[in-house]
């Protein structure tokens, strides 16, 4: 305890911490800043036309889990995307609404982990690299996080297998990221069923955060409701986060949803009856056009894969370089991501993530994320082309 009045002591280290937080550029270059996962596309004209005409619903209180429409629209979106039969997800049973998927994944572990289980303390399982967020939720809920190291020797996925029954006994909550980030690996169906089996086996709720199931090089990335629907029993135990923010290039929307078991959804609206953030109605009204129309999400996609054919042009064959087959990250393996880092900034102006400061050392194994950076291929054609010719240079 650090003292003063806070319960619980966060975990560290933040992402703007550790040796880089305070060191400057030494070169004039225009800095170009590849560390934060910020979509730098403009959202589709359908976005601010939609507020505009819904302009007169700023007075009123929105419904928490999301008005009809919105979740018929979701729903609709599901079934078509993941082929799912009609009729299996119901808008009043299956879906809430979220202020964007990172509240929704935080608060997720407050309704599911429980004081014990098995009669000892509670495990949340996190993706090593992880989505702060998962680590964060482990520890508000009083439960261990146990760090599943992807690494490239696993293809970037957790070995499922390789999970002690011990743990899987106490878990309560596990926490899957397809596409990963920040590796790019998009989890295979069977992958997803096997989830879901070890969910149902031992009694941990599955959350399966695909946000950015819309961005993929080749292959659309299957979902955990896909696997539900094969595995057949319903969603039971299963729930999936989807957001705007990457599909729609609409981070400052703050609008995703969380979808599956039906139980599950019912208390978590109920927690966020009391403890949630409602999407005003003008927000609710252009997530609905977003999620019927898929022209701009196609037109995002090819946008995201010529930023890649940069990439690899620039880079491929270097740094263990390899093409994401989802999300928008590159994943280098420089050897020390720190220092790379480091020296990225001072004589390159180009800001990255280590890979260290997003994923951590345990059970006596090293951090699976400092050899590498991260990198968000976010900009327009011609600055990536810069920071690519700048990296070249430095590294
Ligand atoms: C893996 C992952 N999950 C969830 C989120 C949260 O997205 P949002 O809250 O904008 O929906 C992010 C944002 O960067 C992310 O990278």
């Amino acid at each position: 305890m650090t003292g003063g009045p806070c319960q619980v002591q966060f975990p560290a280290p933040s992402l703007s911490g550790g040796a880089i937080a305070g060191a400057g550029a030494v070169v004039n270059d225009t800095p170009i800043l590849m560390s934060l996962g910020e979509p730098q596309h403009q959202p589709p004209s359908l976005l601010t036309e939609t507020l505009a005409a819904h302009a007169h619903e700023w007075n009123k209180y929105p419904p928490m889990a999301g008005t009809p429409e919105l979740r018929q629209a979701i729903v609709d979106w599901l079934a078509r995307r993941y082929r799912l039969m009609p009729g299996s997800l119901d808008p009043d049973r299956h879906v809430l609404t979220l202020a964007g998927t990172k509240e929704g994944l935080y608060l997720l572990s407050s309704l599911v982990v429980p004081r014990e289980k098995g009669g000892r303390r509670p495990v949340v399982l996190v993706p090593n690299p992880y989505y702060l967020v998962y680590n964060g939720a482990a520890t508000m809920a009083g439960a261990d996080a146990v760090f599943l190291d992807a690494t490239r020797e696993n293809g970037f996925m957790p070995d499922l297998a390789a999970i002690p029954r011990a743990v899987l006994e106490r878990t309560a909550l596990f926490y899957l990221c397809s596409p990963a980030n920040p590796q790019g690996t998009i989890a295979s169906l069977d992958y997803l069923k096997q989830a879901i089996a070890l969910a149902r086996r031992h009694d941990f709720v599955l959350a399966v955060d695909e946000c950015y199931a819309e961005i993929y090089d080749r292959v659309p990335p299957p979902g955990a409701l896909e696997a539900c629907a094969a595995l057949g029993h319903g969603f039971d135990r299963v729930v999936v986060f989807h957001s705007l923010s990457k599909r729609s290039s609409a981070a400052g929307l703050r609008s995703g949803f969380a979808a599956g078991d039906p139980s599950l959804i019912g208390h978590f609206k109920h927690l966020r009856d009391y403890g949630g953030c409602q999407v005003p109605l003008p927000i609710q009204a252009a997530a609905t056009a977003l999620w019927r129309d898929e022209a701009h999400v196609e037109d995002n996609r090819a946008r995201y894969r010529r930023k890649f054919d940069i990439a690899e042009a620039a880079i491929g064959g270097r740094f263990g370089f390899y093409r994401p087959a989802g999300g928008f990250f590159l994943w280098l393996d420089v050897g020390d991501g720190e220092a790379a880092t480091l020296r990225l900034w001072r004589d390159a102006a180009v800001r990255v993530l280590p890979g260290g400061y997003t994923a951590r050392a345990s059970d006596g194994r090293d951090n699976p994320g400092s050899r590498y950076i991260r990198l968000a291929i976010v900009h327009d054609e011609a600055t990536l082309e810069t920071a690519f010719a700048r990296i070249r240079r430095v590294l």
